[in-house]
């Protein structure tokens, strides 16, 4: 079976972690006084980096700037589909100066950037199934971002509420495997939402409460190989039953600041 998951090349953009500390608390997992190591912190990162190239991705990046400890987190900064770029407005006000850093690499890059009036955390919320989008609201991202999503990308955005401030964002509880099937923890949404996601996909690959916790759900699937938290061992057995190859790899360090391996990662489409 595990020969009929088929990997689709991506490509990523992700930033240095040269800045990265928690100095702030803005969600539960953040505790300013307890230290980070940023030389491991790397480490880990150079890491993922090889990991992705290894399968054959395309690793872009945007340079860090000081002062913005959370800049590494790639993923919340924009949603790109079709080319088309909905940039981010951040909840934090210590994270908003981020976005223009972005949006400069994007620039750069000849695509436009949409800029949100409501607060909105890219990927951290908004997630692309292949045929339409997924959006997490409760902590951050807010339903009136879903509806300029919507209006700005021309796809069916379908909001779910979430409930556990420990997975704050849609990427903490929730990953796309393929076209086909999605991988989540049901106790992180409202009952009303849980029942969404199972009509959507009643085969979905269900994680526990120690998966998420482990930040298992915040992994990267190419259709074949998940990038996972090693720790996250149950859930890589499960994913393996369903024919899919776990590649681990450990992000501990940024465990700290609430984020993980998609946290790091953002996908242009
Ligand atoms: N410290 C960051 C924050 O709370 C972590 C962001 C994690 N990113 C994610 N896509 N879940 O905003």
């Amino acid at each position: 079976m595990s020969d009929s998951r088929v990997p689709r090349p991506r490509r990523f953009l992700v930033c240095e972690p040269r800045h990265f500390a928690v100095q702030y608390a803005i969600n539960p997992w953040m505790h300013p006084d307890k230290p980070v190591d940023v030389d491991l912190a790397q480490e880990q990162w150079q890491a993922l980096i090889r990991a992705y190239r290894a399968h054959g991705h395309t690793v872009d990046s945007v340079e860090p700037v000081p002062g913005l400890p959370d800049m590494v987190f790639a993923a919340n900064a924009a949603f790109v589909v079709g080319g088309r770029v909905f940039g981010s407005l951040f909840h934090a006000p210590e994270r908003r100066p981020e976005s223009v850093h972005y949006d400069t690499w994007f620039k750069a890059a000849g695509y436009d950037v949409y800029r949100p009036e409501s607060v909105t955390e890219g990927e951290g919320d908004l997630v692309w199934t292949g045929r339409y989008v997924l959006a997490g609201t409760g902590f951050r991202t807010t339903r009136e971002a879903h509806r300029e999503a919507q209006e700005f990308l021309g796809h069916p955005v379908i909001g779910l509420t979430l409930v556990d401030p420990y997975f704050y964002h849609l990427d903490t509880a929730l990953f796309v495997l393929d076209d086909d099937n999605i991988c989540y923890y049901p106790e992180a949404f409202s009952p009303g939402s849980r029942e969404v996601l199972k009509r959507l996909y009643p085969d979905a690959v269900l994680a526990t409460r120690e998966d998420a916790m482990a930040f298992g759900l915040n992994s990267v699937s190419d259709g074949r190989h998940v990038f996972i938290a090693p720790k996250a061992e149950a859930l890589a057995e499960r994913l393996a039953d369903h024919g899919y190859v776990p590649v681990p790899v450990d992000l501990s360090e940024f465990h700290k600041a609430g984020g993980g391996i998609k946290c790091c990662t953002q996908e242009i489409r």
